[in-house]
């Protein structure tokens, strides 16, 4: 049974190994590097600019994890938007985490005044773009030919959720 609750800096490492075995292969998330657990919480946790950090666990194991942040300095928003990001464990995906963990971020969203969240995804993110589609996001923007560190251009489609 899917358990979703506040992310803490105990679960650091556990969150890191789920995001960096997402990360090794590519293609999907924008994160290219592997973080360790002090720099998983430095982004995802413990981070000023946090609205909300929900964890999934199924029998003690975190099958995913979800993080709401405002705006960076380096990519502003309009005020009260807020952008989402999704990781769900190599294995246990399609098995409903992440929309579990999307009822509570929604929650925390609307008690914290946020009225948009920005969700920005890789064009050649298929399943990123599905899913955050069947929740309800429509595309508003794109941003073309964003480089990966190789130098490879890849485009990064914009979707948004308003809350009402
Ligand atoms: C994208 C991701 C977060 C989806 O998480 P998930 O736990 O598999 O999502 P859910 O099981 O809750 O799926 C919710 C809905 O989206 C659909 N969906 C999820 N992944 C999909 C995919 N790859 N292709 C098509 N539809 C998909 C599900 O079928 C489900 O639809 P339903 O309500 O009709 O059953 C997960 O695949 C992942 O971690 N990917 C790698 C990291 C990433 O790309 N993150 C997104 C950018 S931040």
């Amino acid at each position: 049974m899917l358990e979703v609750r506040p992310a803490t800096r105990t679960d650091a490492p556990a969150m890191a190994d789920l995001i960096n075995a997402i990360i090794t292969p590519g293609g999907t998330t924008a994160y290219e590097d592997p973080f360790d657990p002090a720099a998983l919480d430095a982004e995802f946790i413990s981070l000023p600019q946090l609205v909300s950090c929900f964890v999934a666990e199924e029998d003690g194991v975190i099958a995913g994890f979800q993080s709401l942040t405002r705006a960076f300095a380096d990519d502003p928003l309009p005020d009260n938007w807020a952008s989402i990001a999704t990781f769900t464990r190599i294995g246990l995906t399609q098995r409903g985490a992440g929309s579990a963990l999307f009822a509570q971020t929604l929650r925390a969203a609307r008690e914290a005044g946020i009225t948009t969240i920005d969700a920005t995804i890789r064009a050649d993110n298929t399943g990123g773009l599905a899913f955050y589609s069947r929740l309800g996001f429509g595309d508003y923007a794109a941003l073309r030919a964003v480089p990966l560190k190789n130098g490879t251009p890849v485009d990064r489609i914009r979707k948004r959720f308003d809350i009402v």
